[in-house]
């Protein structure tokens, strides 16, 4: 049912913690399933360059996966390139991911979409730049 990344990246997931002097922090919750994940981003105020990313989740083995998975590829991007990622991108990474598990996908995107805007906010930009949930 999972593919040998998705098992990867859930057996010995990436970037899994707390940053103490993270600048950006997001925390979301699943609709679906209630699950609940946080993502602390340490950005870099001049270049816009995400420099470490660490997740922490109450969410699934999927959730878990995807995180790690996403975090992988927002690490050393700009803030431009981390807000193009889409769960999609993050489940084609991983190899796929069952159709049922793809809720859990947006967790991860979702969150990074939340610390994104927390950075934003902290800095008085326009947070309208960042795609939402419809
Ligand atoms: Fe909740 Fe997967 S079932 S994140
Ligand atoms: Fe980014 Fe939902 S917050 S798509």
């Amino acid at each position: 049912m999972y593919s040998e990344k998705v098992m990867d990246h859930f057996s010995n997931p990436r970037n899994v913690g707390e940053i103490s002097d993270a600048n950006a922090v997001g925390q979301v919750g699943n609709p679906k399933c209630g699950d609940i994940m946080k993502i602390y981003m340490k950005i870099n105020d001049d270049t816009k360059v995400i420099e470490d990313v660490k997740f922490k989740t109450f969410g699934c083995g999927a959730a878990i996966a995807t995180s790690s998975m996403a975090t992988e590829l927002v690490k050393g991007k700009t803030i431009d390139e981390a807000l193009e990622l889409t769960n999609q991108a993050v489940a084609d990474a991983l190899d796929g991911l069952p159709p049922i598990k793809m809720h859990c996908s947006n967790l991860a995107e979702e969150a990074v979409h939340a610390a994104l805007a927390d950075y934003y906010e902290r800095h008085g930009m326009d947070t309208s730049e960042i795609p939402q949930c419809t």
